[in-house]
């Protein structure tokens, strides 16, 4: 139920915090070590690729997934759209290990793929925000999300979820295989519970931005790098699938190949910056697009901060920043649907769960 929530989007933005300490709960052990299926550990381990296919919400978790695999735990990913793997199926690797990641577990492409790699004798894990479903039910493996109902059509909850299970399972797979990791899954995303806790609280900055930046506008373009580009491309669906406002998110060093010539007087251009090594490159990005009348909004951290930002996250380990900054994205999303008269929890055109090819 909403309770004292007007919609379950909103409701669902604000128990992230919740979602990520009860998945802290759900994964660790009483001697605070990772609690995993040895199995599902072992198949990761044997695997030379994983190969994370989805769709939506869920394939932009997984392109983060992919950073955290890679960079925590030196293994190679690859992040395939489930429909386009469907039709199109890339050289794999010799022992590749197939990682389905859907809210629901019942988005049709994605079923399309697991039929066809188990066809091919391939391992599979699904995770999943409904472990009875049927990519629950038909993959080798299943781990739950615990993001509780998600009842909004725009997902929320689950995609933080998503990610902060992945961050768990790179830690896991870097520990057994002996790297030697500074990154603490379950510390950070403590530490980054608390910090949406406190994005949470700033509804009216977000609400005002919205108003600022959305309230007339055509168009808005997200941009960032690295981490932060694959937030904003899940911060541009957000705010496209609701409040119907034509949104993209692009690479910051991309715009000008071509999609600079769409900035004019006045269009909004939200950039987040939360990587120390690429501050000053995105920031350059921001002055092009300005320079070319834009509006920009930016969304920066403690440490990548500078004077005249408009919502400043709190420091947390660098890797763990998408859990949080597509916290005012999507707060940004809502309040613009909102203030547009658009239907948030059921936007036009759209199902919760896509289960036609
Ligand atoms: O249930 P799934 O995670 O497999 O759904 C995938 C997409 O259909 C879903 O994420 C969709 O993009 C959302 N409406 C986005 O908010």
């Amino acid at each position: 139920e909403k309770g004292t929530y007007n919609h379950f989007m909103l409701k669902e933005i604000d128990e992230q915090p919740f979602v990520i300490r009860n998945i802290i709960q759900k994964y660790q052990n009483s001697d605070g070590n990772i609690k995993l299926d040895k199995d599902i550990r072992q198949a990761i381990n044997d695997a030379d690729r994983l190969y994370i296919i989805a769709a939506g919400t869920s394939y932009h978790a997984g392109l983060v997934g992919k950073e955290l695999m890679e960079k925590v735990a030196e293994k190679p990913v690859e992040v395939h759209i489930a429909s386009e793997f469907l039709y199109n199926e890339p050289i794999l690797s010799k022992k590749p290990l197939f990682i389905f990641i859907s809210q629901s577990g019942e988005t049709a492409d994605c079923r399309g793929v697991l039929v066809n790699v188990k066809k091919q004798g391939y391992k599979s894990l699904t995770i999943t925000n409904v472990p009875g479903s049927t990519l629950a039910r038909e993959a080798d493996f299943t781990l739950h999300t615990y993001a509780g109902p998600e009842i909004a059509v725009a997902s929320t909850k689950a995609y933080t979820a998503q990610m902060a299970v992945l961050s768990i399972l790179a830690m896991d797979s870097a520990k057994a295989q002996g790297i030697d990791t500074d990154f603490d899954a379950m510390q950070e995303l403590g530490l980054a519970a608390n910090a949406m806790e406190s994005l949470c609280d700033q509804k009216e900055t977000m609400e005002q931005i919205a108003k600022d930046y959305m309230s007339g506008t055509r168009n808005c373009f997200f941009i960032g790098r690295a981490l932060d580009y694959h937030v904003v491309q899940e911060g541009a669906l957000k705010l496209k699938e609701i409040s119907y406002i034509q949104a993209e998110g692009f690479a910051g060093g991309e715009l000008k190949h071509g999609t600079i010539a769409l900035i004019e007087k006045g269009t909004p251009v939200i950039a987040v910056i939360t990587q120390e090594h690429i501050n000053l490159n995105i920031r350059g990005n921001v002055q092009e697009v300005e320079a070319r009348g834009a509006n920009a909004c930016i969304v920066s951290t403690d440490r990548t901060k500078e004077e005249g930002d408009h919502i400043v996250m709190p420091d947390i380990h660098e890797r763990m920043t998408p859990i949080v900054s597509v916290v005012p994205l999507q707060l940004i999303a809502y309040y613009a649907a909102l203030h547009r008269g658009c239907d948030v929890d059921k936007p036009r055109n759209l199902a919760k769960s896509v289960t036609v090819e």
